[in-house]
């Protein structure tokens, strides 16, 4: 089938491609081609608006043996943070003062974290107003899933990393994929709006895996999914590994926008990672959000998923300077909105 009429077929939301349909556009040869489909299927259903998001991380304690994740618990070399409550509230604040309608609440899975920590970050955000709450912050009891849900949070992120069941024991020391699938089921039974997502360039993982990875995330019918190139951490297992490339990565995100052309897509900071200059072509080729962390510095630097160069520090209020700027020279517009979900903003 010529690319066009693939293109045209895959957008269409009632149809669920195979995965040859899908592999044949990861690595098509008219790769511009593909990017600006997906940049023009972006602007058309985000009405070339792209969404700012807040994100502090607050915890980097973790329990999890994740061998690509410098959190991971074997990662004894970093030393493990988890923010007092009330510098937390001054970071919602600071977000909320320049501008974000979303904050997301990110740590490891901190055992140690009482659920009323999260309470608190729940009542302070929505004290200050329609404020859209996201929490990332792993498996935990339904019980506390539900109430959280019913205290005000929102949205839920949790990735499925990679849709290869085996490829996934083998990464999460026998960690079954099963589980987390229906984590995210149970998140969006009790309301939450859904996100997933999973990394690019993974030891072990085919174009085929990547393919089945998008199709997961349409099965499990998220709102939003993480997309990012995995980035070898010295001090994990991985640490030889190959990372994932700029172009595949951006494939991938452009074929997402194809499949899910209402999911919100975030420019993922590990994409920027690997290219500063892949943030722009990002946003060009489906992607319609941007997360910036709001914590301080020191905690920023505790908190490493992957090496990354330490950029100079920007407040949140030149952060978001510089992001609206970027967004306006791409020729789109900064959006005032909370950015929920499509089937939240369809009911
Ligand atoms: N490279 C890129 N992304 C990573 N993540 C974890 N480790 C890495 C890495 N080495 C991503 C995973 C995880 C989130 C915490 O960050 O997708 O869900």
């Amino acid at each position: 089938m010529d690319f066009k009429r693939l293109v045209t077929k895959i957008t269409t939301q009632a149809y669920t491609p195979d995965v040859s349909e899908l592999v044949g556009l990861l690595t098509t040869d008219q790769r511009e081609a593909l990017l600006r489909s997906a940049g023009e299927v972006c602007s058309h259903y985000m009405n070339n608006q792209v969404h700012l998001r807040a994100i502090i991380e607050f915890s980097n304690f973790c329990a999890c043996q994740c061998t690509y994740c410098g959190l991971y618990s074997g990662n004894k070399s970093l030393t493990r943070f988890r923010m007092p409550l009330s510098e937390v509230n001054d970071c919602i604040s600071e977000a909320v003062a320049v501008g974000y309608r979303t904050i997301i609440f990110q740590s490891g899975e901190d055992f140690g974290l009482p659920a009323d920590y999260i309470s608190n970050c729940i009542q302070y955000v929505k004290a200050q107003g329609d404020i859209a709450v996201v929490l990332s912050i792993g498996d935990r009891p339904a019980s506390e899933l539900a109430a959280w849900y019913a205290q005000g949070a929102d949205r839920y992120l949790i990735k499925h990393e990679t849709s290869d069941p085996l490829l996934y024991e083998r990464l999460h020391d026998g960690a079954q994929l099963k589980n987390r699938l229906d984590t995210a089921r149970t998140l969006k039974g009790i309301g939450y709006q859904l996100g997933g997502g999973f990394m690019v360039g993974l030891p072990g993982q085919s174009i085929e895996t990547i393919a089945n990875d998008l199709l997961l995330l349409k099965e499990l019918g998220v709102e939003m999914a993480g997309i990012g190139p995995f980035i070898p951490h010295p001090c994990t297992p991985l640490c030889h590994a190959t990372p994932g490339t700029e172009d595949l990565t951006l494939r991938t995100l452009a074929v997402a926008r194809l499949l899910l052309p209402k999911v919100h897509l975030p420019a993922t900071t590990a994409l920027a990672t690997i290219n500063p200059n892949a943030l722009k072509e990002a946003l060009c080729s489906g992607a319609n959000v941007i997360m910036r962390k709001v914590e301080p510095e020191n905690y920023r630097r505790m908190y490493e998923i992957y090496p990354r160069p330490f950029a100079r520090y920007l407040t949140p209020r030149e952060q978001r300077a510089e992001d609206e700027a970027l967004i306006r020279s791409l020729g789109f517009q900064p959006d005032p909105g909370r950015g929920d979900g499509y089937q939240k903003e369809e009911e």
